[in-house]
């Protein structure tokens, strides 16, 4: 690949097994978690937009194919279609909620909006004994979620199972590899939707489990041996679990001609510089600490907007590290963590998905770079990089860490951000991690940490009257941080964090908890 800045949105070919499901994405939230159940199934699956022709479908050989929900209505102006060619592929297709009804409006059925609603948890009777039902009961539970429904089956269909209120929650064509779902099998709600669509991935799809991370690993590295050949490259690490496996990964492949660099922005955690610093000479990689603090403090001084202090930031770290490359003429690479989460939330998979925030590492990026992008984790989720990393056996404590921003504490505090903040926010922040660790919840809980939410409030200190910031408390749970709870940690134990913060951050004199889930709220507060 040439230098310049190029982001491949595909895995590559060398390290995509040949045994893969694309799903086309009609804008559902539960797509991801389709593709994550397939994964789970040991095999590779791909998300696609739904506007991807027949021809470019069928290069990619795909197995089978499953057409996601949506909120759209078929019939309604402006419904995302896919190309009816795609039924003419001789692929095996899945249709699930609004996938379903677009294959049956699409050949030749017709769909319209529900005289009721279907939502919640229901009952689904099993008609037929096919392929797609083997080792399930005759009744099994599903999750329903839908307005519209099918009210003429396209001519070769037949209904193979129905709910109370959906005479076709299931359909098939009688005589090619096409199935229906009206409900939801992605979901933990449909209990047997995961041995369901293992049924189709296997017995129909014809997929053997070739997707695991041992193999992941040998052919990631082959790939990055070719890709950057006798040329060097930088790696951005953040101590995180993502830059770091990307790191290793990378080093293993190509050795010393990896040169990492640590920035500290001045918006880390507490002690984090010189933690980060030590646990990545242990992995043995050649590692450079820049202090930039006053760079970037001096660029976020007065900057309101998250979105901005966002773009400040990533902007910041890359001229960086163009400049630690103009260093060295033999460096042509920047090595990131970039999650396929995170290519998802910045907006970039297709015109469906609105832009939610701009994860630095994606969103950032200036036009022109003279650096290419070497992202090794692209495709990869959260949980499918812990497992990477342990197959490069990056010690667990790593592994194990709560997420943190790119961003870093910028994206923390609510109001200007100033070194007096920051230092109370480390403080505090530190409460809230020993706190949580001391209680053994660290592994429960997704991330855990302190806003500062930069409002003063009254207060009373040895008889006297304060005016002092409020700090928050955040903790959720969560698989992939698409979707979070927040975490119903033990009375006792925000006890102890609020009064150790009052009594030991200087400035504080009230800590709330915050009880917001996401949707509606995000994890992060800016
Ligand atoms: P939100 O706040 O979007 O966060 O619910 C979801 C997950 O992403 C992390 N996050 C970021 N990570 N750069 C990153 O590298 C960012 O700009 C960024 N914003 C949020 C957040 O900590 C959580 O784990």
């Amino acid at each position: 690949m040439a230098p310049g800045n190029q982001i491949d949105r595909g895995l590559p070919p060398s390290i995509q097994p040949t045994e893969k499901i694309l799903i086309l994405d009609f804008g559902s939230q539960y797509t991801q978690l389709i593709a994550r159940r397939v994964r789970e199934l040991e095999v590779f699956s791909e998300i696609v937009p739904f506007s991807m022709s027949a021809s470019e479908l069928a290069a990619k050989k795909p197995y089978g194919i499953i057409l996601s929900g949506g909120p759209a209505s078929v019939y309604a102006e402006g419904a995302p279609l896919c190309d009816p060619a795609l039924f003419s592929l001789s692929v095996p297709i899945l249709g699930i909620c609004y996938g379903m009804q677009l294959m049956a409006h699409l050949l030749g059925g017709s769909v319209e909006k529900s005289s009721r609603r279907e939502y919640g948890r229901t009952h689904l009777t099993i008609k037929e004994n096919t392929d797609l039902f083997a080792g399930l009961a005759r009744e099994i539970p599903v999750w329903m979620s839908h307005g519209d429904k099918i009210d003429r089956l396209p001519d070769e269909f037949e209904s193979i199972a129905v709910t109370e209120h959906s005479p076709a929650a299931v359909i098939r064509h009688r005589k090619r590899p096409f199935y229906g779902l009206q409900f939801h099998p992605e979901v933990s709600h449909t209990p047997d939707g995961t041995h369901l669509l293992e049924n189709f991935i296997r017995s129909i799809c014809g997929c053997k489990p070739t997707w695991n991370m041992g193999l992941y690993l040998k052919e990631a590295q082959q790939r990055i041996k070719e890709e950057i050949g006798h040329r060097s490259a930088i790696a951005a690490i953040s101590g995180g679990v993502d830059s770091t496996v990307a790191a290793v990964l990378v080093q293993q492949a190509i050795g010393d001609r990896l040169r990492c660099v640590f920035v500290d922005n001045g918006l880390l955690r507490k002690n984090e510089a010189q933690e980060v610093s030590e646990t990545l000479s242990r992995l043995h990689l050649n590692l450079k600490l820049i202090n930039a603090e006053e760079q970037f403090l001096t660029k976020l001084s007065s900057v309101k907007d998250f979105e901005e202090r966002r773009k400040i930031i990533g902007q910041e770290f890359i001229s960086l590290f163009e400049q630690e490359a103009r260093a060295d003429h033999e460096i042509a690479y920047l090595v990131q963590g970039t999650l396929y989460p995170d290519l998802i939330e910045s907006g970039l998979k297709n015109g469906l998905s609105a832009k939610i925030k701009t994860h630095h590492n994606v969103g950032g990026l200036p036009e022109k770079m003279n650096l290419s992008l070497v992202e090794p984790l692209r495709f990869l989720f959260k949980d499918e990089v812990r497992k990477l990393g342990a197959a490069l056996q990056i010690p667990a404590s790593i592994l194990n860490r709560h997420p943190f921003p790119g961003p870093g504490l910028a994206v923390r505090i609510l109001g200007d951000v100033t070194k007096e903040k920051l230092n109370r926010l480390r403080e505090a922040d530190a409460i809230v991690e020993e706190e949580i660790r001391a209680a053994n919840l660290y592994q429960a809980i997704w991330q855990a940490f302190a806003v500062d939410l930069s409002v003063q409030s009254v207060g009373v200190m040895g008889d006297k009257r304060t005016e002092e910031s409020v700090i928050a408390v955040r903790a959720v749970t969560s698989i992939d941080g698409m979707t979070a709870d927040w975490a119903k940690i033990p009375h006792d134990v925000l006890a102890s964090i609020s009064t150790r913060i009052t009594n030991e951050v200087h400035g504080v004199n009230r800590v709330v908890y915050d009880i917001s889930s996401k949707p509606p709220s995000t994890i992060e507060w800016g």
